[in-house]
């Protein structure tokens, strides 16, 4: 008998269809039937439709707000998936959700982000796609491949077309440098980082400014915008030390609580987020870049097991 390849399938959970939509496109595939719906007790139903037997199946799921009942969808699927004999399950996660709370920072509190891979794994996940993990340690949460992107691909390619002279990318927080500093490399740009203090979920203070910003234009860049508090923060002290232009380049618009009032007072020359969450916010200034074509990419060359890393290069 001959032997033939697995087919390509992707699914789409409910989180982000347009992006799965532009994903299946950029693949030349239509994306796979499945019922998704609800028990009458609110219990999540799925019905695979297409049939996955001996498959290399994608399921694109977002884990953003309603993150608990998005999660659970996602590992529902995947069990649905596994039962119906698909060859290898791959969860593309554009916007991981649980992923801050990934280390023991204070007594008597959970590490959500190893919890997560642990349930996904259970579920039958063989392999993950993220992009701009809030930390690239996450990765070792998983005892299957984990495919890391960065959307630094798409920001840099956007940020050449802004033309900024004398260009310096900041981070908001320590923690972010690494990101800022591989920033910088690709835009040729100095480096600078602003001191915060997280006081709570929706708080934070920031101090002073390390790195030479006066008269220059800065590039803000950052995985998350969550409240809004730290950019907005950020950019105000940037301006107070004599930056130019303020710009804003952060990867998951989580847009919660007061962020989107925050940005829309904040001064910020133009916020750029992609579309790994479903950008609904009405904000002058903002805009959305996709990364569908990134993904797409990944996907296609996992598929046809060609390198992914060189994707960066
Ligand atoms: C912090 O470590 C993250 O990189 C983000 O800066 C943070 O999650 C943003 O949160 P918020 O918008 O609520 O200040």
């Amino acid at each position: 008998m001959k032997k033939t390849s697995a087919p390509l399938l992707l699914f789409s959970g409910s989180s982000n269809k347009k992006l799965a939509a532009k994903i299946a496109s950029y693949l030349g595939v239509s994306l796979g039937d499945l019922d998704l719906g609800r028990f009458p007790d609110g219990e999540i139903r799925v019905k695979i439709r297409s049939d996955v037997r001996g498959a290399d199946v994608y399921i694109i799921q977002s884990t953003c707000t309603p993150v608990n009942d998005h999660l659970m969808e996602l590992l529902i699927m995947a069990d649905a998936l596994r039962r119906a004999s698909a060859k290898r399950i791959t969860a593309v996660i554009p916007y991981f959700g649980y992923s801050r709370q990934d280390r023991k920072d204070e007594g008597r509190v959970p590490i959500t982000a190893k919890l997560t891979a642990n349930m996904l794994q259970a579920a039958g996940i063989e392999r993950v796609v993220t992009l701009d993990l809030h930390a690239a340690q996450i990765q070792g949460f998983f005892d299957v491949p984990v495919d890391h992107l960065y959307a630094s691909r798409v920001f840099t390619k956007y940020a050449r077309q802004l033309e900024l002279p004398e260009l310096v990318v900041a981070s908001p927080d320590v923690g972010g440098m690494k990101m800022a500093w591989g920033y910088t490399k690709r835009l040729d740009a100095r480096l600078a980082v602003i001191e915060k203090r997280r006081i709570s979920g929706e708080e934070v203070e920031v101090g002073f400014v390390i790195g030479d910003i006066k008269d220059k234009d800065v590039i803000l860049v950052d995985d998350i915008i969550s409240t809004g508090g730290s950019i907005s923060k950020a950019a105000s002290l940037l301006k107070e030390k004599g930056a130019r232009k303020v710009y804003v380049m952060a990867t998951h618009a989580v847009f919660c609580g007061r962020a989107v009032e925050k940005l829309r007072d904040a001064p910020i020359a133009e916020i750029i987020v992609t579309d790994t969450i479903p950008v609904t916010a009405r904000i002058e200034r903002l805009r959305v870049l996709s990364v569908a074509e990134l993904l797409g990419e990944a996907l296609h060359r996992i598929h046809t097991n060609k390198s992914v890393s060189t994707l960066f290069r």
